[in-house]
């Protein structure tokens, strides 16, 4: 089977199934997923625009690779100079990888994902776990070249969204407490962002959030990895907490204080994504045939109206009985923009409009 411009093999096993549905669990054996398809069609532009800033030879690390769909993809499908480095502990795993016509671009690596990652030094670095990244977040952080990319990949949206707080706490070391908030999941992005700053400053680094996704059963953080003390510092500094506000409107606060009423944190407080990466992107999508296309497309230019956005976003039928019935989304942030607000479109919700107006420029907004 094809997906994107790669011939894939999936185990016997895969065939008569469909995508596995949220929560399901691969039951025993590796498997493919084609329910992923669009996290690694954004994986090769990602890698891609990566390498063609870096301007070198890169070394791409795929810690938890399964059957290798995704390094199969970026050994084939990305123009730039890169060695793909495939691990997986499990047997099955691997054969299926060598199964495959394997180029002079695909090492592939029997073990444990700690060990792979303690021997050897990459410039981006793919956590694709089944659940949460958090076991092989400490290990990416320290097998990161100054200057490299750390991918985690989370399917346990359940604890990130905050529908299970104590699992948030227990595996991101976050409190949530706003999964009544309409941007429950961007809370839950930012719980990871943050988790991978925390990481990274153990060993005196500083990680930023340079692309945060979430879409259908998965979310995923890439983050820049840096080194120094004063900017691990100033990473840490970048560390809030969100709060729902008295006005049903989604705020910051400082990452030390406990507010009052609902709230969740610490968690990153700067921009989802780098501008200048996803513009890099865009461009490393020309001439790609990818599984996802208008997925994919359609993300990418949200992504470049969030990059500069307000966190969190207000969704206008919320608001209804308060300011009346809600104008069409474009109009209100046509309207926002208009009037001198920030506002922008959010990925993670159809309705959701990104603004720093409050309730008062909302009610401006609101009429005729
Ligand atoms: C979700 S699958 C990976 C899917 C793959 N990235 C893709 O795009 O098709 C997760 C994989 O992690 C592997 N795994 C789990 N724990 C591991 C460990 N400690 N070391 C290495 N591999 C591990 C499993 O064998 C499984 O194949």
């Amino acid at each position: 089977m094809m997906e994107g411009a790669t011939r894939l093999f999936p185990p016997p096993a895969n065939l008569q199934k469909g995508p596995r549905q949220p929560g399901e669990r691969a039951k025993g054996q590796p498997f493919y997923n084609p329910g992923m398809a669009l996290n690694r069609d954004l994986s090769v532009l990602l890698v891609e625009a990566f390498a063609r800033a870096r301007g070198r030879e890169i070394d791409v690390a795929d810690a938890l690779a399964g059957t290798g769909a995704r390094s199969l993809r970026l050994t084939g499908e990305v123009e730039a100079p890169i060695i793909v480095h495939a691990n997986d502990a499990d047997p099955r795993g691997v054969a299926a990888m060598r199964a495959h016509p394997v180029g002079a671009r695909l090492r592939i690596h029997e073990g444990d994902a700690h060990a792979f990652l303690a021997t050897q030094r990459f410039d981006v670095i793919d956590l694709d776990p089944c659940g949460s990244p958090m076991p092989f977040v400490d290990a990416a952080m320290r097998a990161a070249r100054v200057g490299a990319l750390v991918c985690a990949t989370a399917t346990d949206t359940g604890a990130l969204a905050g529908k299970f707080p104590r699992v948030c706490r227990r595996r991101y070391d976050a409190h949530h407490g706003l999964h009544p908030a309409p941007w429950r999941a961007e809370v839950g992005l930012r719980v990871l962002g943050g988790a991978l700053v925390r990481s990274a400053a153990r060993f005196e680094r500083v990680a930023t959030p340079v692309l945060s996704i979430a879409s259908g059963h998965w979310m995923r953080v890439v983050a820049r990895v840096e080194e120094g003390k004063k900017d691990t510092d100033d990473g840490l500094r970048g560390l809030r907490n969100a709060v729902l506000d008295a006005d049903g409107l989604g705020r910051m606060a400082p990452a030390h204080e406990v507010p009052d009423g609902k709230w969740a944190g610490p968690l990153w407080g700067g921009p989802l994504h780098d501008a200048g990466l996803v513009a890099a992107m865009r461009a490393a999508r020309e001439g790609k045939q990818l599984a996802r296309p208008k997925e994919a497309d359609a993300l990418l230019a949200l992504f470049t109206e969030e990059a500069d956005a307000p966190a969190f976003w207000v969704e206008p039928d919320l608001f209804q009985k308060r300011l009346g019935p809600p104008p069409r989304r474009d109009v209100l942030i046509a309207r926002l923009r208009a009037a001198g607000f920030a506002a922008a479109r959010a990925h993670l919700d159809a309705q959701g409009v990104r603004t720093d107006a409050g309730l008062d420029g909302l009610r401006a907004c609101w009429g005729g």
